[in-house]
């Protein structure tokens, strides 16, 4: 899609300059010869930017400029101005235009403006389409991902939520493990009763038995009465067993009864009770290792993984960062109460290029940081916590720079790491798609033309990574 702007100008010559200039430089250029016909044009087509004289007849360029900004706010408004009025300038600046050129007016800072102009219009459609992802397709309750891995996870939770089938949940630590389990159980015909957790891994043995099946009085010592255990409170519900690989064998063996049977005993007690729960559980661990040394019960095994799901971790899908990073810049806003920020060029390659072994919480805790500390319009790399911009940046810049010169600066390195983080990114996506530039494009969250800039900005050629037959 070609950028196309609208021209007002009431003298001829000069709409003619314009349009042949910018037209000379790849954009789409229409000419209005009054205010009132540039509102007729732009009532039946969209411009990204509308470049206006300030004095022509009835309706001047500042009145176009309040039409714009109420009817068609994503369209950016130059307003070229007579020389030495500053003062019109900055009162069009407050009413919201982008920019201003002095007339007579010299076409490098004219096409220079315009580009700059055209960026942050690009820059705005590009994050309200990411809003609308994050509040749309690309959204399973609280969990956002476009990634394939991401979209088959949200296939299978909608496939097996309003069936009783046990679920067992996979993936390294951050990576969204719990979420899942309150997307079924909401997206369940259990939703209206209880869905109950427990940590596994936190307490003794006798403890986590206590908590799952309850306890008669008088079982042990500190036992003072009976209590209900979290498998009766999930009564009708789901019960959601978290960090089951630090489950000792025997509790292991206990709780494949309750899957089998549905039916358990208190601690001490005799008394059979019959339970309704339908079963979730998540780990982290390596199970079937544990089960070949004899750590997990194979049986428990196959009994919880009827249903698998596998949370990839954040380094294997760069392609949901920009929508994590969008969700979670609106989610931190709206939970500190702060006005909604973007994040600048800068903050968002550091974002990009930063490793997440912490997966997307770390990711969360990122900009909840950045949210609450930006004094600034954006938020800025300063804004992120520390260890990942400057350490990180310059410790890469430093292992990257052996076959190159030194770098000089601290602004050079960081820019090298960037632009070979970005590189890299671009040339996975490229290989994932098999060379499909649009298809690389909207996986990165990025316009096709975006995308074909920094193609060739980098000398990336995406044809050698299309499929060759063999
Ligand atoms: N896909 C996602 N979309 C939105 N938020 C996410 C996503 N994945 C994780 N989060 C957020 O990241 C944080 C961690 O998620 P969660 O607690 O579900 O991870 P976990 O896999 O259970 O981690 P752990 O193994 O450490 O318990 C939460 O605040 C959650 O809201
Ligand atoms: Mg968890």
């Amino acid at each position: 899609m070609k950028q196309s702007i609208l021209v007002v100008d009431d003298e001829r010559a000069i709409c003619i300059a314009i349009s042949r200039l910018l037209k000379a430089r790849g954009y789409e250029v229409d000419t209005a010869q009054s205010a009132e016909s540039a509102v007729e044009k732009l009532e039946q087509s969209v411009f990204h930017l509308v470049i206006t004289d300030l004095s022509m007849g009835k309706m001047s360029g500042m009145d176009l400029l309040e039409w714009v900004k109420q009817h068609a706010p994503e369209t950016a408004v130059i307003m070229i101005t007579a020389y030495g009025s500053e003062k019109t300038a900055v009162e069009a600046m407050k009413l919201g235009a982008s920019d201003y050129v002095p007339k007579p007016f010299d076409n490098d800072e004219l096409e220079l403006k315009v580009a700059r102009v055209l960026e942050t219009v690009a820059e705005k459609r590009e994050n309200r389409l990411l809003r609308e992802q994050v509040e749309s397709t690309y959204r399973f309750e609280n969990l956002v991902g476009k990634s394939p891995s991401m979209q088959r996870v949200f296939d299978v939770i909608r496939r097996v939520a309003d069936s009783d089938l046990t679920v067992l949940v996979r993936g390294p630590s951050g990576t969204g493990k719990e979420l899942v389990a309150n997307a079924i159980h909401y997206n369940s015909p259990r939703r209206s009763k209880a869905l109950i957790k427990v940590n596994c891994a936190a307490f003794s043995r006798e403890l986590v038995e206590s908590e799952l099946f309850g306890h008669e009085k008088g079982a042990f010592t500190g036992a003072t009465a009976t209590k209900e255990g979290k498998f009766e409170i999930a009564d009708g519900g789901t019960l959601f067993l978290d960090e089951i690989g630090d489950m000792a064998l025997e509790t292991q063996a206990k709780i494949l009864r309750v899957l089998q049977e549905k039916e358990l005993e208190r601690v001490g007690g005799n008394r059979t009770i019959k339970v309704d729960v339908r079963v979730i559980a998540a780990t982290n661990q390596d199970l079937e290792q544990k089960a070949k040394e004899g750590t997990f019960r194979e049986d428990l095994f196959y009994r919880l993984n009827v249903v698998p799901i596998l949370l990839p971790s954040l380094r294997d899908r760069p392609g949901d960062m920009p929508l994590l990073i969008a969700h979670f810049l609106e989610k931190a806003a709206d939970r500190l109460g702060r006005p909604k920020k973007g994040l600048s060029p800068q903050a968002m390659r550091a974002l990009l290029a930063h490793e997440w072994k912490g997966n997307v919480r770390e990711l969360e805790h990122a900009i909840e940081q950045a949210v609450v500390l930006a004094a600034g319009e954006e938020i800025e790399v300063e804004d992120l916590p520390s260890g990942m911009t400057s350490d990180a940046v310059v410790a890469a810049a430093g292992a990257g720079a052996g076959d190159r010169d030194e770098p000089a600066t601290f602004k050079e390195a960081k820019q090298r790491v960037v632009e070979g983080f970005e590189r890299q990114f671009i040339e996975e996506a490229l290989q994932r798609h098999s060379g499909n530039i649009s298809k690389a494009a909207e996986e990165m969250g990025m316009y096709r033309q975006h995308l074909q800039g920094k193609l060739s900005e980098y000398e990336i050629d995406a044809s050698v990574y299309r499929k060759k037959k063999s």
